[in-house]
């Protein structure tokens, strides 16, 4: 087992990372022995790996079970509403505990219900996809989409403690898996070329890379994370960093209408856009541009971006961005471990990136074909 505190005075908590580690689950939550616990949870997840945790949740105090339905929609103000119900229902009150057993959406949803219930009730983190391990089990950003927009409607509420279990990656489908792999690598790029080397060198297959090296990958990439959060726990301005990768990666996901990518997968191919416009600046030789690319690309397939349009992301980015006079700020690699801030990425570079990436103008839009994408 591996254990890193995320250090923020008295919001302060540990992170425990191991194959089997939620066996522990009593001892870690005996701080809250006695105390009302809600665990909150999706019907697919809780009916794989219910059995490894149901009895130990019981032993801390009374329990009542949550179920939230699957995928990104369930972040929204009915799912808010419905576990607030549940809690009341249970009974919950200030000193009552919610435990988020789940990936990213179950963490989010729960995390935010607990920020707002009673004005925020303690919550702990048992994340179960790769990237709820190494993204958002880490840092505190709970909260909902609002149909403008994603993540609009949040707060910021540091879990208690997060319980980190690789065991349950087994039953975690390869897309999922690669989808928290590009999370991982985009942190050894832009801070840890020992975990870059981890991750470069490993098998592309995520379920062949063992549970030592997943186990250190998770690791490396929780300290980095908390490192930043450390220092910005609020996103003033260094926090940005994480979001090397994002700002395309969001606008490939915004114009395929969440569909068709992973949101890592969208993550890996704005690493390259990333790359790619950092070597056209000169931040990086050709070489280096070469090895952030092809550890990438090492990581396996991801769906294609050919025939997407290039005027559709540049408008994406800059709705996003709220791009000034046409630029935006964008996170860019310098070397291996290191990334530095341009405050004014014009959409030509962006351009330029894309078309290198294969992604042009389409046909007038009476001659496109439209875009079909099935995913969640
Ligand atoms: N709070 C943050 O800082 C932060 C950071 C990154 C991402 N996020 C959010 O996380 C969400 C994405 O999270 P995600 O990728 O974990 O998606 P997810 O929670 O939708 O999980 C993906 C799928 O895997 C299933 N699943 C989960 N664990 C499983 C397991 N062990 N075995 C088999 N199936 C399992 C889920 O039921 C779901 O169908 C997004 O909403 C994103 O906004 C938040
Ligand atoms: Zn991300």
């Amino acid at each position: 087992m591996r254990t890193l505190v995320v250090g923020l005075g008295p919001r302060s908590y540990r992170i425990r990372i191991g194959e089997g580690v939620s066996s522990r689950l009593t001892d870690v939550l005996s701080p809250f022995a006695g105390r009302r616990v809600a665990v909150v949870s999706s019907p697919r997840i809780w009916s794989l790996h219910a059995s490894r945790v149901e009895r130990l949740l019981r032993a801390v105090g009374p329990l009542s079970r949550v179920l939230v339905p699957e995928g990104e929609r369930a972040k929204s103000l009915d799912t808010l509403g419905a576990i607030h119900d549940a809690f009341l229902r249970a009974g919950l009150d200030r000193r009552s505990l919610v435990v988020a057993f789940g990936g990213g959406v179950v963490g989010d949803v729960a995390g935010f219900a607990a920020a707002t219930y009673m004005r925020g009730i303690d919550w702990v983190q048992l994340p179960t996809t790769l990237l709820a391990m190494v993204d958002s089990s880490v840092g505190g950003k709970t909260g909902i989409n609002h149909p403008a927009a994603k993540n609009l409607v949040g707060a910021f509420h540091q879990p208690r403690a997060v319980v980190t279990d690789t065991a349950f990656l087994r039953t975690l489908p390869e897309r999922e898996l690669r989808s928290g792999a590009y999370e991982i690598l985009k942190c050894g790029i832009l801070g840890d070329p020992v975990l870059f080397r981890l991750v470069a060198r490993a098998p592309g297959r995520v379920e062949a890379w063992g549970p030592e090296r997943t186990e250190r990958a998770i690791a490396a990439a929780c300290r980095l994370k908390a490192r930043v959060v450390e220092r910005d726990e609020r996103e003033g301005g260094l926090r940005r960093v994480l979001n090397l990768g994002h700002t395309i990666g969001h606008a490939l996901e915004a114009v395929t209408s969440y569909r068709r990518f992973t949101h890592g997968e969208a993550v890996g191919w704005g690493l390259i856009a990333a790359t790619r416009i950092a070597f056209r600046r000169g931040l990086l030789d050709e070489q280096t541009r070469d090895t952030l690319s092809a550890a990438v690309d090492h990581l396996g397939p991801r769906p294609r971006v050919a025939d997407l349009d290039v005027r559709d992301i540049l408008l994406a980015i800059a709705h996003d961005k709220k791009a000034k006079d046409g630029q935006v700020p964008l996170i860019l690699p310098t070397a291996i471990g290191q990334v530095t801030t341009a405050a004014d990425v014009a959409p030509a570079e962006v351009r330029g990136a894309l078309a290198a990436m294969g992604v042009a103008e389409r046909p007038s839009p009476r001659n496109r074909t439209p875009v079909r994408d099935r995913r969640r």
